[in-house]
């Protein structure tokens, strides 16, 4: 059985199992009740929940995921697409909070699986300290059809090491070449990257590839020094496209030309379509299989 979420009933219909909404009501005063209609005693119940913008969900979804199991649900698996707060993953200045264990040990307790795409794993090395039996899709596949679609000749580039992972993972599958900038960030919207070394593939088109794009200027950056290179307009593949206020302008300023994110989040850009890869994750193994 699978439970939609507020906002995620499109994804959800296309994972292959009878859907039923999550009714989240607010009050005036911004406090919130949650309903759920179906029977989940006996059943295993898959939560269809993207954590972007997540503070508001956080505490309905704690609300549901405990209701399901005093309702006698089973199994209980969140699926959460993007997986919010992973780059929190580490006190970067003095009396920061470390937000990716703390939101493990506030939901993990409540269910008997994650499941998730391209989670930003960068200082954790794994979900598995974290979450009980994750299970990680990786988007590249879906990204690198994308651009053999797209883009002709393309060379993918990571505008950062955080990035190499899905850069070169993408670029493995598409054939193409691949090279990883260097930055520095000085503020959540202040980002400096390195200038990339184009000479040795001449008549490529860039096509820059990360996880994910918030403010957007980490490809902003990237792209307009490959525009000052002489490059044609690069293309922008994400697996999260979170594009908070003023990403759309900052990539427009910066010379993009497509851009192109999977529906984990729902955006104009998020074009390229996860539910096959998430669908088959989410099926039960066969038998002999
Ligand atoms: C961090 O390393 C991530 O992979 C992204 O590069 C980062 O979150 C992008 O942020 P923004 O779009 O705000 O530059």
């Amino acid at each position: 059985m699978i439970l939609a979420f507020p906002g995620n009933e499109s994804l959800a219909a296309r994972l292959g199992g009878p859907v039923h909404p999550v009714q989240v009501h607010r009050f005036p005063d911004g406090e919130s009740l949650v309903r759920i209609d179906a029977d989940v005693k006996g059943a295993s119940v898959d939560v269809v929940c993207t954590l972007d913008h997540p503070d508001p969900k956080l505490f309905p979804l704690v609300v549901l995921l405990r209701t399901l199991r005093e309702l006698g649900a089973a199994r209980i698996r969140l699926v959460a697409p993007y997986l919010c707060y992973m780059r929190q993953d580490r006190r970067f200045h003095p009396g920061e909070g470390v937000s990716a264990p703390v939101l493990a040990s506030m939901l993990g307790p409540l269910v008997d699986g994650l499941v998730t795409v391209d989670p930003h794993l960068h200082r954790i090395p794994s979900l598995d300290a974290l979450w009980p039996r994750p299970v990680v899709v990786h988007a590249a596949p879906a990204l690198a059809a994308w651009v053999a679609e797209h883009v002709r000749d393309p060379l993918f580039i990571g505008p950062d090491e955080e990035s190499a992972q899905w850069v070169e993972a993408v670029a493995h599958l598409a054939g193409a070449p691949s090279t990883v900038l260097r930055k520095e960030r000085r503020g959540d919207r202040d980002v400096a990257v390195s200038v990339p070394e184009l000479e040795r593939w001449p008549g490529r088109t860039p096509v820059l590839v990360d996880d994910i794009a918030s403010t957007a200027r980490t490809l902003a950056a990237a792209a307009a020094h490959l525009r000052r290179l002489g490059t044609p307009p690069p293309a922008c593949v994400v697996v999260h496209g979170l594009f908070a206020e003023g990403a759309a302008e900052a990539l427009i300023d910066a010379g993009v030309g497509l851009v192109a994110s999977t529906n984990t989040v729902i955006a104009p850009t998020s074009v390229i379509d996860i539910a096959p890869l998430l669908a088959r994750a989410l099926a039960p193994p066969r038998e002999g299989v």
